[in-house]
């Protein structure tokens, strides 16, 4: 997939960027937590304010309108000089862009802020283009989201992709063509949402493994027991993948009740019981597996990490990390272990995208990507 990049957007001296970022980092006590992806904006950035561009740095944080940029401008600002404009309607914006420095940067406030982003108004859209000459977007973790800074700015000024962008989509593609034995390995819960997925790679992948609250679902089906644990309620007719020579499913579960913390096989789990966690006979599983793979494409915890059960996710990404095969990663809850465990530079790629990187392996585009691809054809 060819997708026109800013190297080729030619002489950028003066020129306002609108530069639409991936920011939205977790925060706790007022500091941002992990910072993986605030480090991958960092490149093009650098990148424009050397060209000597004037950088409208734009991007959202979390769900709420209230919800700043401010911790995130600070964490930037350590790595590369911004400036925090706090109201993204200040009515001097205007003029604080032209009086900004060849080279130099500014962070607008939560994209958020405004409803207009999320509706995708076009008000919203034309006032934002108003700040700007050209549109880059390096913001891969939002492009799945049809919001006006992702696919009406392209509509309005000449779009091109950032460098980071750029990245994702040629290492994601790999899985088109993947080396073989290709193990695919799926985490987390949402299985309605994941089931495309989970289908497709049925038929691309050698083997599927499914953990997390995924394989809840699973057990339902085989008529197992699943107690307290998250599982989807709906039928999904599962008989085919079950059947599929290619499914693994956790061969053991960490289970908590009123009593204590256990591990069981997942046919023995009881009413009280709720699944937390992959077992170590499973973990063991899968190392057997990532050893005999080639290629190892991973996304979405096996555990409830939030209330600390981590482990079996943990364990898991210590043997991808140490594996010879191609290895892809990612997926917001996953990307916090990658950086608390510091093995961010263990894989082949790292990609900053949840939603994104799913919805980009099922569907092979994302709206963000289709939106760059009409700007390059509309202003040529
Ligand atoms: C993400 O964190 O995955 C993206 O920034 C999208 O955030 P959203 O799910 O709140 O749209």
């Amino acid at each position: 997939m060819k997708l026109r990049s800013i190297k080729e957007a030619g002489k950028l001296r003066g020129k306002r960027v609108l530069l639409r970022l991936g920011l939205n980092a977790a925060i706790k006590n007022g500091k941002v937590m992990g910072g993986f992806r605030l480090q991958k904006v960092i490149p093009t950035i650098v990148f424009l304010k050397k060209k000597g561009a004037k950088v409208i740095i734009m991007g959202h944080i979390g769900r709420e309108r209230t919800q700043s940029l401010k911790p995130v401008a600070d964490y930037v600002s350590k790595m590369t000089k911004i400036r925090f404009v706090p109201d993204l309607h200040d009515k001097n914006l205007p003029d604080i862009i032209a009086n900004m420095k060849e080279g130099s940067a500014l962070m607008l406030e939560n994209l958020r802020s405004d409803l207009g982003e999320v509706k995708n108004t076009a008000a919203f859209a034309r006032y934002l283009a108003s700040l700007g000459d050209i549109y880059v977007n390096d913001a891969f973790s939002a492009s799945h989201r049809k919001h006006a800074s992702i696919v009406s700015l392209p509509k309005l000024l000449p779009g091109y992709a950032g460098l980071h962008f750029e990245e994702e989509i040629k290492h994601l593609s790999l899985v088109k063509k993947p080396s073989r034995p290709f193990l695919f390995i799926l985490g987390g819960a949402k299985f309605s949402t994941k089931m495309p997925l989970m289908k497709k790679f049925f038929r691309i992948a050698d083997y599927v493994f499914i953990g997390g609250a995924l394989a809840n679902t699973f057990f339902k089906e085989q008529g197992f027991e699943t107690g307290r644990s998250l599982a989807d309620e709906d039928d999904f007719n599962l008989g085919t993948l079950l059947r599929s020579k290619k499914l693994v499913l956790p061969s053991d579960v960490v289970v908590k009740n009123r009593r204590s913390v256990f591990v069981k096989k997942p046919q023995e789990v009881a009413v009280d019981d709720t699944i937390t966690d992959a077992g170590p006979e499973t973990i063991k599983e899968l190392k057997r597996l990532v050893s005999l793979s080639k290629f190892v494409l991973y996304n979405g915890p096996l555990g409830n990490y939030e209330e600390g059960f981590e482990k079996g996710t943990a364990e898991l990404l210590r043997v991808i990390a140490k594996s010879r095969a191609i290895t892809v990663v990612g997926g917001g809850d996953t990307l916090t272990l990658v950086s608390a465990l510091k093995l961010h530079n263990k894989f082949t790629f790292v990609s900053t995208g949840g939603g994104a990187m799913l919805d980009f392996l099922a569907e092979g585009t994302l709206p963000g990507i289709e939106a760059l691809q009409k700007s390059a054809k509309r202003f040529i």
